[in-house]
């Protein structure tokens, strides 16, 4: 088809010349109707009239939330699941240090500045329970998830340092939770500390709706020490409690979807991945695609660095297999042949060329009115 002009684009697809050629003005291509366009603007703009192209795939398959949220809906052989506790607050509260507590590693002291650089994801065992930990950087990626309607989190912990009391990020991270319509478990911290006034803290929280349950409210508070281990237990039985109440549940026993919690580019493996697992089993070898990208699982490792040959519900798992890096927020999902999962993903992929096309071709004609 290389080499068709406007004219014969309109006839095809029974459109005025004219028409087209404004159209790809729109995109950010200048042509007259006689000049003979490249395949790659050619398909743009089939793409964006919704022309079915040969390999077109079905749109509710390259419709992901769809796939998600049926998928979620689906309660055949629900089973319970560990729940997924987000930790928040302020900087230097001692989210990290809480979570280093958790599992007894020491990830603060390699961290750049000691500043979490990316979301962290972790299971603790506690007695017969499992708990899986998210630990969140400046919360710009749940603020991306949230904008996206992915809400992953079952419970939010809210560290507040007993001698810094609330502030901004504490007030961003009860936002969230609220607009979540997650549970809070404020967990104050720092109490160790000769300038701790976790009742000052109380006070500040009540201010926001937190009202503790000996005061008649409704809210779970725990007074902690990260640093020195103090009351952790006593969270972690507050944690499982809640997570009692809420019923969570999912079932294992179907294709995996979830969401990408982190993504980066390793030099030597190439795209590696953190997903969470929010419904069915994830499998090394299952074909899949995560956001724009896709590919087939190659590797797949807990947090520890452990192999694994398959995630269940709430697990975090880093994965490699990936044609591309996917977004935090992504949702993903898992094919049965790695022949979908391609087309399904190189549709996805080209979905995302358009809008990129049409949101700086937006910028571009803004700019040329402006300049008028
Ligand atoms: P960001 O990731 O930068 O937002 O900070 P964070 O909330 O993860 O805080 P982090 O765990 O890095 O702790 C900040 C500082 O507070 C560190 O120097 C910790 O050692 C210290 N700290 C954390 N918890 C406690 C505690 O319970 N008691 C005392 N005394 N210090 C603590
Ligand atoms: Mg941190």
């Amino acid at each position: 088809q290389d080499g068709m002009n406007a004219q014969e684009l309109g006839k095809l697809l029974h459109r005025e010349p004219a028409e087209i050629v404004k159209k790809l003005f729109m995109l950010g291509v200048m042509v007259n109707q006689n000049q003979s366009l490249d395949k790659d603007t050619i398909e743009i703009l089939a793409a964006d009239y919704g022309i079915e192209a040969k390999e077109k795939v079905q749109e509710d398959l390259s419709n992901l939330d769809k796939i998600f949220e049926k998928e979620m809906d689906n309660t055949e052989h629900l089973v319970s699941r560990p729940p997924v506790v987000t930790i928040m607050g302020h900087v230097d509260h001692g989210k990290t240090t809480l979570l280093d507590h958790l599992r007894h590693s020491h990830i603060t002291a390699g961290e750049a500045g000691g500043i979490t650089q990316a979301i962290g994801a972790y299971q603790v065992r506690h007695g017969d329970n499992v708990i899986t930990f998210l630990d969140t950087p400046g919360h710009a990626a749940f603020t991306e998830m949230r904008a996206r309607g992915a809400n992953i989190t079952d419970i939010t912990i809210l560290v507040v340092a007993a001698d810094d009391g609330v502030m901004p990020q504490t007030i961003e991270a009860i936002n969230h939770a609220k607009a979540a319509k997650t549970p809070i478990i404020v967990a104050i911290n720092k109490i160790d500390k000769p300038d701790a006034n976790p009742q000052h803290v109380t006070d500040q929280l009540m201010q926001y709706g937190l009202v503790p349950e000996a005061l008649g409210g409704e809210t779970i508070f725990v007074n902690i020490s990260a640093k020195f281990g103090k009351n952790i237990d006593e969270l972690l039985d507050m944690i499982a409690l809640e997570a009692e109440m809420l019923e969570l549940k999912a079932d294992p026993d179907q294709p995996a979807v979830g969401s990408v919690i982190e993504a980066r580019l390793d030099q030597g493996k190439g795209p590696v991945a953190t997903l969470l697992v929010q419904q069915g089993t994830l499998h090394v070898g299952d074909p899949i695609v995560a956001g724009h990208t896709f590919g087939r699982v190659r590797t797949m490792t807990n947090e520890r660095g452990r192999d694994l040959k398959k995630a269940t519900p709430s697990m975090p798992v880093s994965i490699t297999g990936l044609n591309e890096v996917p977004e935090a927020g992504d949702r993903y999902v898992v094919f049965n042949d790695e022949k979908t999962a391609r087309a399904v993903g190189e549709e996805r992929a080209k979905e995302a060329q358009v809008e990129e096309r049409r949101k700086t071709t937006r910028v571009t004609l803004d700019s040329l009115f402006d300049s008028l």
